[in-house]
């Protein structure tokens, strides 16, 4: 299977447009394919909707994002595309169909995943030209939220196109659950569908309103589910001995039944009641307003578990890891030549982009965002001279104990950037940087960091040396650059000429 630089989506509706925008956000080209040209201003506006929650879900450095563009010629996508992820709508027919015409188009090497709810693969892949390189892919809305993704294969499926299926995901950030065996409703749908129809069941008995059932999860085991599913938690609530207390305990009634398998039939008052209930539920508050509440609540969310690594938490934190990792890989083979005396400049550690969600109202890239840009340029430094997760782990760390910023000219929107680097002192405890961000296209220089770290420990709370390798190789860049010029902003007072 082919690497990934171009997303081919067949179908850009709402699951469509979640995988656009979160295909883009880490940097995928995506060519959206869909029989309805008015379908293009609609993905546009899914895309830009998104980007606010996406922009707050990780600092890490991203790469430039990818570009979008839309067609109405299927076949003109799967030429183009080196994955497609079909999302038309849940039809068998209409898919094995359409999934067997793209299929003619596109390249043996390019893999074809189908974002069925509940489709088989081995239905979908029946008139495929290459069926081993199909699988299902399905993912939860909004894509560019949830990490999950399950990814199952049918009869003909390689185990190679599942296995390169779940590279891909994870690259964008996703957490790829392969399903061991094709069933109806894959494994989440089936769960989700349980609980569903037993909503159904209470609604048409009078039991409760769609409120208050809602309640009983809201305020309760869905707390609990975004860590722990429901079998660990089972294995908490059982004590001592865990999960085989607890089912001697409730086994039994598992068997009397409270739930019922079959569901109810949808009568025009049943559908009124789940109507009616679901409208008092929004509170006049439309689908665009709750579905921003629910997006900043999920990256909230997510950010919470990643403290804990934990669930979607511990998706994110490996994402940025790697993106962290492919930041400070750009900058190594420089600071190397840097270290050695060959680089007789100031690093160019990070290249950028201003991205569309860091302009402000001025339409200039808002201040927060200068400090991010300095702090991804001394993570990728810092890398470079052995301060990696494992160093971290080990209880040392290297902490900001200063910062002085000068703003000299802005930058705007897909801007390209670039952060130049010097070591100016280290010593045992302390090391002084100064990093100078300028614009690609011209070399102007934006804005200027000088920045003091301290070395601690961070169990004892205190300064302490740092690792002996780690200083070498920062002083051998320090010797390296002190045969530069000194900036004139270094040592300046906030407000005072150079
Ligand atoms: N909505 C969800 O919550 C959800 C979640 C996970 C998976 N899915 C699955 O994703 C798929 C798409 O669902 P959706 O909710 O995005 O549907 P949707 O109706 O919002 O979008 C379907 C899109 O497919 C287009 N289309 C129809 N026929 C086409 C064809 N032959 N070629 C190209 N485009 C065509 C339509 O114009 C439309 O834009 C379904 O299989 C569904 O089961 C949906």
């Amino acid at each position: 299977m082919r690497q990934v630089r171009t997303l081919g989506l067949l179908g850009t509706g709402v699951i469509g447009g979640g995988w656009a925008a979160r295909a883009l956000h880490f940097g995928i080209d995506v060519v959206a394919a869909d029989v309805k040209p008015e379908m293009e201003a609609w993905i546009r506006g899914a895309v830009a909707n998104a980007e606010g929650a996406l922009s707050r879900l990780t600092f890490a450095p991203l790469p430039p994002k990818g570009r979008l563009s839309f067609t109405t010629d299927l076949a003109a996508m799967a030429r183009q595309a080196d994955f497609i992820q079909e999302n038309i709508p849940e039809q068998l027919e209409l898919k094995q169909r359409t999934l067997a015409a793209v299929s003619r188009h596109a390249p043996r090497d390019v893999a074809i995943a189908s974002s069925t709810s509940g489709l088989t693969p081995s239905d979908l892949q029946r008139d495929l030209e290459f069926p081993e390189r199909f699988l299902v892919a399905h993912p939860f809305n909004p894509v560019y939220l949830l990490p999950l993704v399950e990814l199952v294969g049918g009869q003909a499926t390689a185990a190679e196109t599942i296995e390169a299926a779940a590279r891909f995901y994870t690259h964008i950030g996703m957490h790829a659950l392969k399903v061991r065996r094709e069933i109806p409703g894959h494994l989440t749908d089936r769960l989700q569908e349980a609980l569903w129809r037993e909503i159904l069941h209470m609604v048409n008995d009078g039991v409760a309103t769609t409120g208050e059932l809602d309640d009983s999860i809201v305020y309760g085991p869905g707390l609990r589910w975004a860590g722990m599913g429901t079998n660990l938690i089972y294995h908490l609530a059982g004590g001592e001995t865990g999960m085989r207390h607890m089912l001697r305990q409730f086994g039994p009634c598992l068997k009397w039944p409270w739930t019922k398998l079959e569901a109810p039939e949808l009568t025009e008052p049943l559908i009124d009641r789940m109507v009616e209930g679901t409208q008092q539920q929004a509170a006049g508050r439309s689908i665009r307003e709750l579905e921003r509440l629910r997006d900043d609540y999920l990256v909230a969310i997510q950010q919470v578990l990643r403290q804990f690594n934990i669930g979607a938490g511990a998706t994110l934190r490996s994402l940025e890891e790697r993106l962290y990792e492919a930041g400070a890989a750009a900058a190594r083979g420089k600071l190397a030549a840097a270290a050695a005396g060959q680089a007789g400049d100031a690093l160019r550690l990070l290249e950028t982009q201003v991205r569309p969600e860091w302009v402000d109202y001025n339409g200039h890239m808002t201040d927060s965002r200068y400090l991010q840009e300095f702090g991804d340029a001394t993570d990728a430094l810092l890398r470079y001279a052995g301060v990696d997760d494992a160093y971290r782990r080990s209880g040392r760390a290297l902490y900001t104990v200063e910062s002085h910023l000068t703003h000299q000219a802005e930058a705007r929107a897909l801007e390209p950037l670039y952060v130049a680097s010097r070591v100016l002192e280290v010593d045992d405890k302390r090391l002084r940087l100064f990093h100078a961000l300028h614009r690609a296209r011209d070399d102007a220089r934006l804005a200027t960091a000088e920045q003091l770290y301290l070395h601690v420990d961070s169990a004892a709370g205190r300064a302490s040396a740092m690792d002996a390798g780690v200083r070498s190789r920062l002083a051998a860049l320090q010797a390296a650059h002190a045969r530069l010029p000194p900036p004139s902003e270094a040592g300046r007072l906030a407000g005072r000429a150079g």
